[in-house]
């Protein structure tokens, strides 16, 4: 029974990746040990390049994640360790070899974070929270990929005051471009391909072949983040993102109201048992504060909270119904960049993805730093 049960377990860890080498956690040699007692309590030995790894807290999430995930599982104690040299040369050596069978099949640097924003309900405001999540992102100097995964009911272009035709060169689609404070943004989107037979064409296509080369025939080789934002319903699309970007982290949007919350659960429990993973829920169309200064919780209270408690991770906003939002997407102006209350909401949302659920690539650097120091000594030796 137990011997079982570490059997699922490992399995199921085999899909946690490192976020830095892309590869599982497993087969990179990183768990050393797995154990769960008749109580259905696991213990799970990881082993870390360095001690100071500031990744270690998303991996120990994704680890307690994957084993919650699985029937039997009632308790999980992650333990974080450091790998002795041995084990490090295993994960070099390991880590080399998936570099080579990984030949990219995108334009994105490796280790660049996917945010996709998802839930299982229409209208909820995901395509406003991409909109906002990724000028937020933007404005403190970064640059983001923006691609509308809606492919028939897209609505970033508009949201984000981007128009004109996307061209190709180099052989790849290149985003349509827009500065937003020091950063850029880089939107694609059914809605801006130029011509009508094209678009014509692409809505012939499955819609899993149409985002796979939104994301595989684009040139995204320059962007800090990719922000995806996702059409109602589960999924297809969540499915295809799995496969073709397995790094996605995806971010539950739902509102205060008990239905909403729990069609938001559904998505989420779809998404878990396909091994994606969720990182976050963002509370959207919370209590309208009236100028009269009555708030009006016209949606109900604590969906957000309550969905984040059933998946186990943080609410990482709660967003109020504010004129500004809905104005902001009718002008093409996101809300956050001219509305404070707003801006300051979703910087606190940009500040725990960059610092702690999502770093950029080189504010990470723990595993491919190691690398890279590992094959400077060996080439010193030789
Ligand atoms: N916090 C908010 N305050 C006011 N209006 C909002 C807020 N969030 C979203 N809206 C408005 O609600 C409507 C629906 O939002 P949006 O299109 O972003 O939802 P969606 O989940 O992407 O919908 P779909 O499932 O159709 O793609 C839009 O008109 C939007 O401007
Ligand atoms: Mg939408």
């Amino acid at each position: 029974m137990t011997a079982d049960l570490v059997n699922a377990l490992r399995e199921r860890l085999a899909a946690v990746r490192d976020p830095e080498l892309g590869g599982s956690i497993v087969e990179l040699g990183m768990v050393r040990d797995v154990e769960v007692d008749e109580a259905g309590r696991a213990r799970i030995e990881v082993a870390l390049t360095t001690v100071a790894c500031p990744l270690r807290g998303t991996i120990e999430r994704d680890v307690r994640e994957a084993a919650f995930a699985v029937d039997g599982v009632t308790a999980v104690d992650v333990s974080l360790g450091t790998m002795d040299p041995d084990e490090k040369s295993t994960l070099l050596r390991r880590a080399r070899r998936l570099a080579q069978a990984q030949a990219p099949t995108t334009t994105l640097a490796p280790g660049t974070p996917v945010l996709a924003i998802t839930s299982g309900k229409g209208g909820v405001g995901k395509s406003s929270v991409a909109a906002n999540l990724a000028a937020a992102l933007a404005r403190s100097g970064r640059t983001i990929g923006v691609l509308d995964a809606d492919i028939w009911g897209f609505s970033l272009p508009r949201l984000l005051g981007v128009s004109g035709a996307i061209e190709a060169s180099g052989g790849k689609m290149q985003p349509i471009e827009r500065r937003v404070g020091d950063g850029r943004l880089k939107v694609l989107s059914m809605g801006s391909l130029a011509e009508e037979d094209q678009a014509l064409l692409w809505r012939g296509l499955v819609v899993q072949r149409a985002v796979q080369q939104f994301v595989e025939d684009a040139d995204w080789s320059d962007v800090d983040y990719l922000v995806i934002d996702t059409p109602p319903g589960t999924g297809d699309i969540a499915m295809t993102l799995g496969r073709i970007l397995p790094q996605t982290s995806h971010l539950i949007v739902t509102t205060p109201a008990l239905a909403a919350q729990r069609v938001a659960a559904r998505a989420a429990d779809f998404a878990r048992k396909s091994n994606l993973r969720v990182v976050g829920v963002i509370e959207n169309m919370s209590a309208f504060a009236c100028a009269c200064g009555e708030v009006h919780d016209l949606f109900g209270v604590g969906g957000g909270q309550s969905l984040a408690d059933e998946l186990r991770v943080p609410l990482l906003a709660s967003i109020p119904l504010r004129r500004a939002v809905s104005h902001g997407g009718d002008l093409g102006e996101p809300a956050v960049l001219d509305d404070d209350d707003t801006a300051a909401l979703y910087a606190t949302v940009v500040d725990r993805l960059v610092s702690d659920i999502a770093p950029p690539v080189g504010a990470a650097g723990c595993s491919a730093r190691l690398i890279h120091a590992i094959e400077q000594a060996v080439d010193e030796v030789n």
